[in-house]
């Protein structure tokens, strides 16, 4: 299982080892290791429970696995000193599920806040870096002064990436990116994500329920289940795993589409829109089993 999850460590923006997470008499991660790799959009699925945002938030810095150890950039986040996390935490970017946006703040100040919080710049060069930002996902300046809550749904999602991006992060992590927004607006959502990473280079590691964003914008899914990762590789070789949560999660009508939208894709010689490159796939497997 290592093997097909890890690589060589060069070659890693975030590694798992070997970790384990307990609550109580709750095992929710058994010993996993993973390694997201420069470049790639890797995108995290499993069942309600399964452990998804606690491995989100164990990448982050802002929980400590019961055992193993996580490095980001070669740093380890539980043994390293706290100076050095906190210069971490100015390379990469958040777009949580919730609370993309502070409600007291204008457009403006939530985008800048990042800025102010980290850089002593000055206010000239504050105001040009959030107008660009902006600019960069759509927004134009006119809806700086505006407040969150006379936003849309699929606006707000972008002055949260452009918050996200505020720091020119190289590593973005996105907690269900297009979660709320109607197909029209994902889909937007989605093209924008694929525009942006490819332009900056960036490393995402992405938390999605939605089978059109994951079919959409992944090189490799790590699927979580039973504890581990149970199958990790191209969306193509998960929905070819046995697994019962893979069976399960493809089936559905939604399920099907994006596996045949995969499949008009691979006949037309493509690869799906905004993925230009895909990471070499390592390998895939299943749980034994099942
Ligand atoms: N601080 C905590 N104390 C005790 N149990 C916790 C804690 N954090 C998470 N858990 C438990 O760990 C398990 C994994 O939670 P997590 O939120 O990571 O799941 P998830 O995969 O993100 O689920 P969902 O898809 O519903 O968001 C759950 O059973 C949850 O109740
Ligand atoms: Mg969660």
């Amino acid at each position: 299982m290592a093997d097909a999850a890890t690589c060589d460590a060069t070659d890693c923006v975030i590694e798992l080892r070997k970790l384990w997470t307990v609550f109580g008499p709750q095992v929710v991660h058994r010993d996993i290791s993973l390694c997201v790799k420069r470049g790639e959009i890797l995108s995290l699925v499993g069942g309600s429970g399964s452990g998804k945002s606690t491995m989100l938030r164990q990448m982050l810095g802002l929980e400590s696995p019961t055992r193993g150890d996580v490095l980001v950039f070669g740093h380890s986040l539980i043994t390293g000193d706290p100076a050095e996390l906190r210069r971490l935490r100015n390379r990469w970017g958040v777009l949580f599920q919730e609370g993309a946006l502070y409600s007291a703040l204008s457009v403006f100040e939530n985008v800048a806040t990042p800025l102010r919080e980290l850089k002593a710049l000055d206010e000239g060069l504050i105001r040009d870096l959030v107008i660009l930002k902006l600019e960069m996902v759509g927004i134009e300046a006119r809806h700086a002064e505006k407040m969150p809550s006379a936003l849309s749904g699929g606006m707000i999602k972008r002055i949260g990436l452009a918050r996200a991006l505020a720091l020119e992060p190289e590593l973005l992590f996105l907690d269900e990116p297009t979660a709320g927004l109607d197909p029209d607006r994902s889909e937007s959502f989605v093209t924008l994500i694929a525009e942006i990473r490819r332009e900056l280079g960036l490393t995402v590691v992405m938390v999605t329920h939605d089978l059109d964003t994951l079919v959409s914008l992944s090189d490799r899914v790590a699927v979580l289940a039973d504890q581990q990762i149970v199958a990790i590789g191209s969306v193509q070789q998960i929905a070819s795993a046995t697994h019962q949560f893979i069976a399960n999660f493809f089936q559905g009508e939604r399920g099907k589409r994006a596996l045949e939208a995969i499949k008009d894709i691979g006949a037309a010689g493509g690869t799906p829109e905004g993925v230009e490159t895909p990471a070499p796939v390592t390998n895939i497997t299943a749980a034994q089993g099942h």
